[in-house]
């Protein structure tokens, strides 16, 4: 084992003293994963959205800090419980200045994860709504996470966004389609779509609090958004009422997340019926059912014995962040994956078949530009395309990737709505594929003649070149001029809804093929780049304005003649017709 890790060492250091040193950050970057990040020795890590990876110090720090200290559980009065209490208060204190949040404006509730944060607010509305008697109202956005689109269930007034311009004409009219003025409301939002990191406005708590006439709290599911740029919440009357995040995603470890409120905005969530050990000052359990809760919020929410141990790994972990990424570490990250985001697309898009017709198809929003941090996160949803046109199924895509040692994700990535507007599934659609046996978490490839799930690559702050590089070179030899069995472009039952980009653009034109290659799904937006980026100040040395980079020439792609016959999704087709003739025939009888 130990020569093995020699061996990659080595190999890994001749790799990056081989290129041509492009950039002092890159070779910092490289030098940065050796040290901290031995474990991607030898792998192409493109998961960071599903978690990232953590940082040898993390681990090793932790490790002694819980071999050498004696801790109590936080809620007891020892001197070792105590001082776990001042340890999860110091790093409740850091983790609201990681996102600028002035303790005197912001709590922080610690939870499990972003989808117990979400699911705590869920609690509250519903409860206080009962309690005062009002209806409450949900709105949310068709990005959402599917742990977002579940708190609908909590109320019966509910309603899905299906674009920026549907919730900005909701703002504009003052609430219209939305809650009533004596209801309360809450509308929910991903500051980055999990699906494909597109980036969403950050205006609209602060219009929705400024223009819409009913009580409408806003959520932030800053769940993805965090992993790789800074959430300011300094600007308290600009920021959402309530934040969802999960820890692990920013730094790989702890598994952790949290809630993070206004406390101008804590009035729903001071209803909540439930209590636990540690939610209440007092409780009468014989004869009585009294009880008083805790004033604190975070105290008056966090049930039950605190990950104490976890918690402290946080606070190391901000620490360790900024060591290695300087002091404002998420910027450094921001910019530095913005770069390469940007570096791997252009790359993707241009890749051709000898056809011409284009290699990835990539499900790009149409308000996302690659390379302007606001608008766009470190993250590419994709299909292969076949030189005939259909697509290479996504499942086998991440079994090939992950022979050569590249980790992608693939799938509909629990998020729905993202999947039914990229890839055009009607509801109708989707129910007839779930009869089908089609689901989530075994799903089928493709059905209907249409794919029913992407491919998902996503960066984070220790992804280097070599990463993409090794990704698009993969893609290059595997798929490129490839000869498959079957699959040239499905012949569509009339009901289906086609896709509304060719599959097939074959053309000279490149230009405007590579714009045809890019689905196009929502409308466009004109918005002004905000959050210019900063220099870091840590380990790595600064990195220069993103257009100074220079983007690596691409390769000539081999053409490699190999053939594979995928899983045939015929008979599936056959049954789905003969149920769709079905149910047309029963309509015309009607
Ligand atoms: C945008 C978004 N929201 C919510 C979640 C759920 O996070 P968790 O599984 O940590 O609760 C994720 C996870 O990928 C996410 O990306």
């Amino acid at each position: 084992m130990g020569d093995y890790i020699t061996n990659k060492v080595s190999e890994e250091r001749q790799r990056w003293t081989k290129r041509d040193s492009r950039s002092p950050i890159e070779n910092g970057m490289d030098m940065l994963r050796l040290l901290e990040y031995p474990a991607l020795l030898g792998k192409t890590y493109l998961d960071h959205a599903g978690t990232t990876v953590w940082a040898k110090s993390l681990t090793t720090q932790f490790a002694q800090l819980m071999s050498e200290e004696l801790f109590g559980n936080p809620h007891s009065e020892s001197t070792p419980s105590k001082e776990s209490d001042r340890r999860v208060e110091e790093a409740r204190r850091k983790a609201l200045g990681f996102f600028n949040a002035d303790p005197e404006e912001w709590d922080l509730v610690f939870v499990a994860n972003a989808t117990a944060a979400i699911k705590l607010v869920h609690d509250c509305f519903r409860d206080h709504a009962t309690e005062t008697g009002r209806n409450w109202w949900y709105g949310y956005h068709k990005d959402a996470h599917t742990s977002l689109v579940g708190v609908r269930e909590g109320t019966r007034m509910h309603r899905c966004f299906r674009s920026d311009r549907e919730v900005n004409l909701w703002i504009d009219s003052r609430g219209l389609g939305g809650a009533a003025p004596h209801d309360i409301g809450l509308f929910a939002y991903p500051a980055q779509s999990n699906m494909n990191g597109r980036r969403l406005p950050l205006d609209w708590p602060a219009k929705i609090r400024n223009r819409v006439k009913a009580d409408v709290y806003t959520l932030l599911d800053a769940a993805a958004y965090v992993s790789t740029t800074q959430l300011d919440l300094s600007h308290v009357n600009a920021a959402p009422d309530f934040v969802a995040v999960s820890f692990y995603k920013i730094f790989g470890f702890p598994n952790l997340g949290a809630l993070l409120v206004k406390k101008s905005s804590s009035k729903p969530l001071l209803s909540r019926k439930f209590f636990g050990g540690g939610t209440v000052e007092m409780v009468i359990a014989v004869n009585d059912a009294w009880h008083s809760k805790k004033k604190v919020l975070h105290s008056r929410l966090e049930d039950g014995t605190l990950p104490f141990t976890s918690i402290f790994a946080l606070d190391l972990a901000i620490d360790i962040h900024r060591k290695l990424y300087g002091q404002s570490p998420m910027k450094y990250i921001s910019m530095h994956t913005s770069r390469l985001i940007k570096m791997l697309y252009d790359q993707l898009i241009a890749l051709r078949h000898s056809n011409n017709v284009p290699v990835v198809r990539v499900y790009k929003d149409s308000a996302s530009v690659y390379g302007e941090p606001h608008l766009q996160g470190a993250t590419i949803a994709f299909n292969i395309q076949k030189p005939t046109g259909g697509l290479v199924s996504f499942m086998e895509v991440e079994k090939e990737a992950d022979a050569q040692g590249i980790y992608v994700r693939s799938g509909s990535l629990c998020n729905p709505g993202g999947l039914a507007t990229n890839l055009e599934w009607s509801p109708r659609e989707l129910r007839e594929a779930y009869k089908e046996g089609h689901k989530c978490s075994e799903p089928f490839s493709e059905l209907f003649g249409k794919a029913i799930g992407v491919v998902r690559v996503s960066l984070g702050a220790m992804s280097n070149e070599a990463d993409c590089e090794h990704l698009v070179q993969f893609i290059k030899e595997t798929y490129i001029d490839r000869v498959y069995a079957e699959g040239g472009p499905i012949v569509l039952p009339e009901f289906i809804a086609r896709p509304r980009t060719p599959q097939t653009p074959p053309s000279n034109n490149l230009g405007k093929e590579v714009a045809a290659c890019v689905l196009q799904v929502s409308e466009r937006e004109v918005q002004t780049p905000r959050n210019k980026q900063e220099p870091a100040l840590g380990l790595l040395s600064p990195p220069p304005q993103i257009d100074e980079w220079p983007v690596p020439e691409s390769r000539s792609p081999s053409s490699k003649e190999k053939s594979l016959s995928t899983k045939s999704s015929s008979s599936r087709i056959k049954r789905f017709r003969r149920s769709m003739m079905e149910v047309l025939h029963a309509g015309k009888a009607h």
